[in-house]
């Protein structure tokens, strides 16, 4: 096999002259009677090659045998481009290479998708078909930054004096709260292994061996049901930190995101980043994870609404709720059936009964309400409205009115709906934010208890200590979550280090003694010998690679993903095992169970 010298994305007009040798995949293939010319790839880009038949007649006749995606090898020399036929597009776009030597080293079937029309393939195909998928610069493109955000935040933690550590994925049932993937035993039948949601109680128990700081690049799995932005395989930067507070763990870990944006998109975060109470989230934007590249914050207008005569108003406020609403610049553009069709039916989507609108406008040098609810409310009661949305002529207001939770489920992602339809944001930006003070705790109304918001080794803030009793649901937790363009790209806490608080906690989530035992005994029994105060974070790492890429696709950014229902295309997993695997584990599945059922029905 000729020697490779060079990659196809390196030459350049100074290596005019030397002789090089190429290998790679054949991306187009061109021919012009008299001369052939073929666009090599690898992973590092393209090169021109081209065969004259005057002065290679062999070389030429075997560049004519060769089709898209085989694989070769040339060697020959770099010669700039003939006049006018550079491509300022390409990096290499002002030379070719004109060969003297060509080996063919494997050809290649027709491939299922052209690699150039991926973007019209249905994403099914290029998951079955992934080997090709992978061949294009874009999914190649994502893979290296992944390459590069690992290898940073590794030298990063390095710098810092972490250790990073592995922790076991055959382990016992972690609570992050979602169902988990069970692996059987052989040698121990009918015990299960639970494959970890996270390596959370293994990185607190490596604080109590007195580990100080560690870090892991850690696969975590979790069986929950699919959205967007979820892998039920999926990776975290996983951290944990001895003798910290949360302003400890938010300092090194905004340093760590900044110097990835910095590295990979040349980007400055301002730092330190700004953070936003939880109350106020919800407050301001509904929601927990807040876009913060455009303002347009929520507005509770119940006072104003009770005074109007629209009846959905003082029914909803008689009746404990709330009329939240929002301002959209510019949204006076939107049509009445635009509002009432299509923002209505968004919202639907999202549970709200009903959305009422109504135009700002001006009117004899005035600022009034116009249409849709405006008839509701007098000119006082409308001057009011405009004034605290700061709003202006053609400007759009809509209304929900509902309990405070339902009304901000849906006018969170209408916010984001509107400001992205609106165009409001500069699609290149990022905007970062902690939330920090979450509630310890979040009312189950279906169970009727209180659940962790974040896990039950989250430490309640000290001053809040005293009413963990007498009023759980106003505790809050050293909880932080590190949110960018409303995704939450990382979570995490100051833990509970004290076994006697563990304990309030538990109890308070109605976890008995018996249970607590049972999951976590190891854990407590760990706590009670000399626990140092702790905390830590995680970083889903694909959401952050999802940011840096710019798609909206987690699955662009694995290299072997499994589909929303959880399946690998490429290799058809999950799938059935032989009976014999099935016999070892002592296992019988209900299928089997009564395909051997009616076996011996019939024996009878
Ligand atoms: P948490 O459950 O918030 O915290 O997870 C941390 C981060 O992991 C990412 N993430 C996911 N990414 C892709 N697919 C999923 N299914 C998925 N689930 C979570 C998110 C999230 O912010 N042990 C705690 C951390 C701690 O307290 O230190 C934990 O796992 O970006
Ligand atoms: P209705 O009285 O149900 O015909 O509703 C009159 C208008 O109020 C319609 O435009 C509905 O979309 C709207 N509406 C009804 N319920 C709500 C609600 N809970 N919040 C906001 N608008 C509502």
């Amino acid at each position: 096999m000729l020697k490779r010298t060079h990659n196809c994305g390196q030459l350049r007009l100074d290596d005019a002259g030397r002789e090089v040798a190429l290998a790679g995949w054949v991306r187009s293939y061109r021919d012009h009677g008299n001369l052939v010319f073929i666009d090599l790839r690898d992973r590092e880009g393209l090169t021109q090659l081209v065969l004259n038949p005057e002065t290679q007649p062999d070389v030429h006749r075997l560049a004519r045998t060769v089709r898209c995606e085989w694989v070769i090898a040339a060697k020959g020399l770099v010669q700039p481009r003939s006049e006018g036929m550079a491509n300022p597009k390409l990096p290499t776009g002002q030379i070719e290479v004109s060969v003297r030597q060509l080996e063919i080293l494997n050809v290649s079937t027709t491939p299922p998708f052209e690699l150039d029309n991926a973007s019209i393939t249905s994403e099914e195909v290029r998951l079955a078909n992934r080997y090709i998928d992978l061949r294009r610069s874009e999914m190649q493109q994502k893979l290296r930054v992944r390459h590069q955000v690992t290898k940073i935040t590794r030298d990063y933690f390095d710098r810092l004096g972490f250790w990073e550590i592995e922790t076991p994925m055959l382990a016992k049932s972690t609570p992050e709260g979602a169902r988990d993937f069970l692996v059987p035993s052989r040698l121990h039948q009918d015990c299960f292994y639970a494959l970890p949601q996270s390596p959370q109680l293994f990185k607190q128990i490596l604080m109590i061996s007195g580990i100080d700081k560690y870090f892991q690049i850690v696969r975590c799995f979790r069986d929950e049901d699919p959205r967007a932005d979820r892998q039920a395989e999926f990776t975290q930067i996983d951290v944990e930190m001895s003798f910290v507070d949360s302003d400890d763990v938010i300092g090194v870990h905004e340093n760590l995101v900044a110097s990835i944006w910095k590295h990979v998109l040349a980007v400055d975060v301002t730092l330190p980043i700004p953070r936003l109470s939880y109350a106020r989230a919800m407050a301001d934007y509904g929601i927990d994870r807040p876009d913060l590249r455009f303002d347009m914050k929520l507005r509770d207008i119940s006072d104003l609404a009770k005074q109007s005569t629209f009846k959905v108003f003082i029914s909803t406020t008689q009746d404990n709720g709330v009329v939240k609403g929002l301002c959209a610049p510019g949204g006076g553009r939107y049509s009445r059936s635009d509002i009432e069709k299509t923002l209505t039916g968004f919202v639907a989507d999202y549970g709200a009964k009903g959305l009422v609108w109504s135009k700002v406008a001006n009117a004899d040098g005035r600022l009034a309400l116009n249409g849709g609810v405006a008839k509701f409310f007098g000119p006082e009661l409308q001057k009011q409205i405009i004034k605290g949305f700061r709003a202006n002529d053609g400007d759009l207001l809509l209304f929900v009115a509902d309990k405070e939770a339902a009304a901000n489920k849906a006018l969170a992602p209408l916010r984001c709906k509107l400001a992205r339809d609106l165009k409001l944001y500069d699609e290149n930006s990022f905007a970062f934010v902690w939330v920090v003070d979450f509630p310890l705790f979040e009312w189950n109304q279906d169970e009727k208890r209180y659940d962790s918001l974040h896990h039950p080794f989250t430490s309640p803030v000290e001053e809040d200590m005293a009413k963990l009793e007498s009023d759980p649901a106003s505790v809050r937790s050293q909880a932080y979550d590190i949110v960018v363009n409303g995704s939450e790209i990382g979570g995490g806490s100051i833990r509970i280090h004290q076994p006697h608080v563990q304990r309030r906690v538990f109890d308070l989530l109605n976890i008995s003694k018996q249970q607590a035992k049972q999951r976590f005994g190891f854990f407590l029994k760990a706590l009670e010998y000399g626990a140092p105060p702790h905390g830590g974070i995680a970083f889903g790492l694909d959401r952050l690679i999802m940011l840096l890429t710019g798609t909206d696709n987690i699955r662009d950014v694995i290299a072997f993903p499994k589909t929303q229902s959880g399946l690998c295309l490429l290799t058809q997993a999950p799938g059935e095992v032989d009976q014999k695997q099935l016999d070892e584990l002592n296992l019988r599945t209900q299928r089997h169970s009564h395909i051997v059922e009616r076996k011996t029905n019939d024996q009878r």
